[in-house]
């Protein structure tokens, strides 16, 4: 589970906990990691991972040294990510660089080291991406995050392709929005006129953490045994107009 750090991925980590699963919980801040272990049913069995998940290079050796610790993986949560509103005059090659590295290559390249022979458990793999609804359609200042957040989407249906022979089903979540500490100090959540403004775009109001745990523990579940190359919309019904 990346992002166990914080918002969605520290409650994705905690649910799973609670339905039974032994959870390694990937994130850079350790002391906002020991926080969710804190939370998660059995703290013991789990794992605390402090890595930066910009250094692709690592990764084979990340893969292994938990395989060792802990067994084969039978579920890769990509929860870690940024996000940004910026218009594209202030955008430069850099910050797109960063934006990538972290949303895009990072699960990119952790999926490839878990797609490994080695590495899946024998129930086979089940990979999700988290993307979101600005991976489908726009707003002023998203083009950043929306096009790492597209990838995402693109990416994943190829990869459900070529890895299902393995027994690796790959599928994405896309949330609507959630207020958590990757948003709550933009201007579209800050100011109170833009937040309403923004609730009223979604049917059912403002998501919750626990809205995308839910659907995690689904897609990771073998109730979800005859999904992959999906994309499960998690929105308020904010795409739906
Ligand atoms: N919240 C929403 O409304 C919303 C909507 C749609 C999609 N999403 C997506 O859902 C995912 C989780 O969002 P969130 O709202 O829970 O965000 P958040 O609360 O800001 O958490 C982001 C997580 O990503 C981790 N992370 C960021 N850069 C990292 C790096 N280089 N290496 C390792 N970990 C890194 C952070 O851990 P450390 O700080 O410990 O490194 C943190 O745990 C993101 O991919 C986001 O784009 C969120």
């Amino acid at each position: 589970m990346t992002g166990a750090s914080s918002g969605i991925g520290a409650q994705c980590a905690i649910d799973c906990s609670k339905m039974g699963a032994k959870v390694v919980l990937v994130g850079r801040n350790e002391e906002r990691l020991q926080h969710t272990l804190a939370q998660c049913d059995e703290p013991d069995i789990h794992l605390i991972v402090s890595y930066d998940l910009i250094n692709a290079e690592g990764m084979p050796l990340l893969i292994k040294g938990i395989v060792d610790r802990m067994g084969k993986i039978s579920g890769l949560v990509n929860c870690a990510g940024v996000s940004t509103t910026l218009p594209i005059n202030l955008v430069k090659k850099e910050t797109l660089d960063n934006f990538f590295d972290t949303n895009v290559y990072s699960a990119y390249f952790l999926t490839k080291e878990c797609a490994k022979k080695s590495v899946i458990a024998a129930g086979g793999l089940s990979v999700i991406f988290l993307s979101s609804v600005m991976g489908h359609v726009g707003e002023n200042g998203k083009s950043i995050y929306s096009m790492t957040k597209g990838a995402l989407v693109a990416g994943m249906r190829s990869l459900a392709c070529e890895l299902a022979k393995k027994n690796v089903r790959v599928n994405c979540i896309s949330p609507g929005c959630i207020v958590t500490p990757i948003n709550a100090h933009l201007p579209h959540i800050a100011d109170p006129e833009k937040r309403a403004a923004l609730e009223a775009l979604h049917l059912l109001g403002l998501g919750q953490v626990t809205d995308i745990s839910n659907a995690c523990i689904y897609l990771l579940s073998d109730a979800s045994r005859w999904v992959t190359g999906a994309n499960l919309m998690v929105d308020g019904g904010y795409t739906a107009k």
